[in-house]
């Protein structure tokens, strides 16, 4: 819409400015160091969303950080958006990878990117992406184009497993009361190739500990008669996936839904460049599960990755040493319709009963969530597919994410409510990674294309 292009194009600048203020607030959740900073940024995203114009704007405590509220009614009769985001971020080490600060955006350009794009620690995942949300009312009110009203509701803990979010929703239905969540927190193929995801996988994040001798040993004195626990987890790790990449937790793939032959057709025709893919990511060869293309290793099949592992010595040098502990943090990602809490057990029992004699294991549970689809036969979707159309000129692609939203799922377990999961960041921006960053194009084109799904809304009626 025209007028929608002006205002943008008029206000640029302070768009780009604003979201520069909250990215440079650490709201890393998983860091206690952060407390301050992470209520910080609930602060200035309250005060953020009564600058653009919603109304009865508060922070809602829950057990952890709190949730930011706000709303614009229009009119009660009419159809109801809740649009949902995050403003906590993933740590930013390793710190001196980043080639400017993680907390002091910039813009840069890439050869992705020749726009520019805006880096900075949160600047895709989600600050840049739910803040075009926040711009997006204020476009429409000063049009005066809302047509539905609007319900937000930014949230501080997604990265470490919204574990609070649960009871907040029991707790908060009639003010949660809505026809469909609206949330930008994923990714499309390109810039020119449009796409909206369908599915996220879920998740059982698990960590483990493996205990030898009492203490720390000569590993001369005690080596090759004692078992050495960091061996022996290696081992075990290693033992979690067969030689076709098959993951070997006896009943792991019993709950998994294959996807019929014209499914996996479809799913084939997305867009994909195993070479440039290689390229981005500097490796020479890709590794998977035998008998799945890439889109169908992280779009439709479940994994199992080991994300940290240590004990014993790492320090500068040379230190002989049989170690009396070892650890490792393992992940499973989840596909329809695995359960997070079976999957943990299974992975338990498992874990417990390959343990050689001469060592203990421990298996503790961090956090998890299900896995979701979401219908591409809803008006939500519709709305959201002819809004990218408009945009980008081209129909979006639905396409199955990798990553994991917890909350999703709740949203239709709790307030019974579908989710349109409209991303507009890249794979290649470096969720999580060393110099994370948001194309201005990105941005821009979200707070465009975001009013353009309120006019194609029609309500929760199919
Ligand atoms: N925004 C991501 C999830 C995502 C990214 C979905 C890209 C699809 C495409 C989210 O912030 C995230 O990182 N989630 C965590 C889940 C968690 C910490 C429980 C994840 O997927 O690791
Ligand atoms: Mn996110
Ligand atoms: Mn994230």
């Amino acid at each position: 819409m025209q007028a929608h292009q002006d205002y943008i194009a008029a206000n640029r600048q302070r768009f780009l400015d604003e979201l520069f203020e909250l990215l440079r607030i650490p709201s890393v959740s998983a860091d206690p160091q952060y407390k301050a900073d992470v209520l910080r940024t609930a602060d200035a995203v309250k005060a953020k969303l009564e600058a653009a114009g919603a109304t009865n704007v508060e922070l809602c405590p829950t057990d952890g950080y709190p949730v930011v509220y706000g709303e614009k009614i229009i009119d009660p009769a009419k159809p109801t958006v809740l649009v949902y985001g995050h403003y906590d971020v993933q740590p930013a080490d390793p710190i001196d990878l980043w080639t400017t600060p993680p907390f002091e955006p910039v813009i840069r350009t890439t050869p992705i990117h020749p726009e520019g794009a805006i880096f900075a620690r949160g600047s895709c995942d989600d600050k840049g992406q739910f803040y075009m949300h926040v711009k997006a009312l204020e476009v429409m009110l000063n049009t005066n184009t809302l047509p539905c009203n609007v319900k937000f509701m930014i949230e501080g803990e997604e990265e470490v497993g919204s574990a609070n979010l649960g009871a907040f929703l029991q707790k908060n239905k009639e003010k949660l009361k809505a026809d469909v969540i609206l949330i930008s927190d994923t990714s499309i193929i390109a810039n020119d190739t449009p796409s909206i995801d369908v599915g996220l996988r879920g998740l059982s994040y698990m960590e483990v500990e493996v205990v030898g001798p009492n203490r720390d040993l000569h590993s001369g004195v005690y080596g090759g008669a004692v078992a050495n626990p960091i061996n022996v987890l290696c081992k075990m790790i290693a033992s979690l996936h067969d030689e076709n990449k098959h993951i070997t937790i006896p009943g792991f793939y019993d709950d998994v839904v294959e996807l019929s032959a014209e499914e996996r057709e479809e799913m084939s025709r997305a867009p994909f460049n195993l070479d440039e893919y290689k390229k981005d990511l500097a490796i020479d060869d890709i590794m998977g599960e035998a008998g799945y293309s890439t889109i169908e290793r992280t779009g439709i099949r479940p994994t199992c990755d080991v994300n940290g592992i240590w004990g014993g010595y790492t320090g500068e040098g040379a230190k002989t040493v049989l170690p009396s502990k070892a650890y490792a943090k393992i992940s499973m990602r989840l596909v329809p319709n695995q359960s997070s809490e079976k999957i943990s057990k299974l992975f338990d029992a498992h874990f417990n009963s390959i343990a050689p004699k001469g060592v203990k294991v421990k298996v503790s549970y961090h956090h998890g969530g299900e896995p979701v689809v979401v219908s591409t036969n809803s008006n939500a979707y519709r709305a959201a597919s002819r809004a990218m159309e408009t945009t980008y000129g081209k129909k979006p692609i639905p396409t199955r994410g990798g990553g994991s939203i917890p909350i999703v799922a709740l949203f239709k377990s709790v307030l019974g409510l579908d989710s349109v999961l409209f991303g507009f960041g890249l794979d290649s921006d470096a969720l999580h990674s060393p110099n994370e960053h948001y194309g201005v194009f990105n941005y821009l084109k979200g707070i465009e294309t975001i009013p353009q799904f309120y006019q194609f809304y029609t309500g929760a009626k199919q």
